[in-house]
């Protein structure tokens, strides 16, 4: 049976419309819960594929527990890995308007700094304002068709850095409430993660484009061009007409193929109070079309104990912490060596020299000098890496929420 087969034989072709041409589809008629048949279960998942991110109004009866329940059946449910989850809950990340990070305002695909981010997002909209405060997703598939074959080119060969800490003051939104939250929660470990800018979707075999808020630098490009080419591409993906706009109801729900979108929220509503809850679903180590993975480089965690603190990196001005394969903190001899030298050096002043980051040859090289390498992350040693690093790196491996100002989910 055919996948077009299988939805029409579980949810009718009228219930299912499309909300703009490229992206974005209401399913009308389905009460969301985790007692669905395997068959709707599958049907909603083929309709995710196809249009990247659908919507289902009226589904006021679920609360965290029914969400999660429902998000489950999806695949396994993911804590975000700096914010965590609320209390009782698995993976349930609240964004409350008025506590700090609470405004997703910037074009992101969630949680792009560790390696495996979430495959699927599910945002429960649970307080929404009179006006205001919709969310816009891409469809960062059809971006990449949109590129002239030149830049196709240039693109799938070309990887990225991406990271939860950046400058967040030039973020000129941001309230004091959404600083103490970026400085003490976000970024309470910080991450920083190589992807391909080209991934191949591991359902459908789309080339998506992997960027959005946390990228930091293009490997092996200067900064200066590397800004150029993040603008070049990035506005391909948020072209109009490669969008979707969602105004919010109270008990509606929208979920994202997070592995072929980006999205924004949009901050109109003033004082207004805005709350949405997202269960996010774990995703996979994104392959470059070249067959690479990405890889975590640096796992730093702030508030390490005084006999970790190896080193200060002048750019954010964090300590790291430099975790082994078997999960516990290391502060080994090997680490605080390779470290010193660096002091004082930003990481931006050095991934543009040559050689750096991953030769054709998929060679390992130090992307961030100073700052520790995979193998002082996850023992992976000088190779290239083909496998996931998560049972060794974080104790939290997982991952799981986009431009170099604001903040990010
Ligand atoms: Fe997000």
């Amino acid at each position: 049976m055919t996948k077009t087969a299988t939805i029409d034989n579980v949810i009718p072709r009228a219930d299912i419309i499309k909300r703009a041409a490229r992206i974005g589809a209401e399913i009308r008629n389905v009460r969301l819960s985790g007692d669905l048949p395997e068959q709707t279960i599958g049907a909603i998942n083929e309709v995710l594929l196809e249009h990247k991110v659908i919507f289902f109004r009226d589904q006021g009866h679920l609360d965290d527990a029914e969400q999660e329940g429902f998000a489950v059946r999806l695949g396994k449910l993911v804590p975000h890995p700096t914010v965590g989850a609320t209390k009782g809950t698995a993976s349930i990340l609240e964004l409350d308007s008025a506590r700090g990070g609470g405004r997703a305002d910037q074009w992101h695909t969630d949680v792009t700094f560790v390696d495996a981010y979430p495959k699927i997002s599910i945002l429960r909209g649970v307080e929404v304002p009179p006006f205001g405060g919709d969310t816009i997703w891409s469809n960062t598939a059809a971006a990449y068709l949109d590129l002239p074959a030149a830049l196709q080119k240039l693109a799938d060969e070309l990887w990225a850095v991406h990271s939860n800490a950046y400058d967040y003051a030039v973020k000129t939104r941001a309230s004091e409430a959404d600083r103490k939250h970026f400085d003490e929660v976000f970024t309470g470990t910080i991450y920083e993660t190589e992807h391909p800018v080209v991934r191949v979707h591991p359902e459908t075999g789309e080339r998506t484009l992997v960027l959005g808020n946390f990228v930091q630098r293009f490997v092996g490009i200067p900064k200066y061009d590397g800004q150029r080419l993040f603008d070049l591409f990035q506005s391909h993906v948020t072209a109009p007409e490669n969008t979707v706009r969602w105004s919010w109801k109270q008990g509606d729900v929208a979920i994202w193929d997070n592995r072929a979108t980006q999205h924004y929220a949009v901050n109109d509503y003033g004082d207004q109070h805005r709350v949405v809850r997202r269960a996010t679903i774990d995703g996979e180590v994104p392959v470059s079309v070249d067959g690479r993975h990405s890889v975590t480089r640096i796992k730093a965690t702030k508030q390490a104990p005084a006999s970790c603190l190896i080193a200060r990196n002048a750019f954010h001005g964090f300590a790291h912490e430099h975790v082994v394969s078997n999960g516990a903190p290391s502060c080994g001899r090997r680490a605080a060596a390779r470290a010193s030298p660096a002091l004082g050096r930003s990481p931006d002043d050095r991934p543009d020299r040559p050689g750096h980051g991953r030769t054709a040859a998929g060679k390992d090289r130090d992307p961030v000098p100073g700052l520790g390498r995979t193998s002082d992350i996850h023992g992976a040693g000088r190779g290239p890496r083909l496998s996931r690093p998560r049972s060794s790196s974080n104790g939290s491996a997982t991952p799981s929420a986009g431009r170099r100002t604001s903040r990010r989910s």
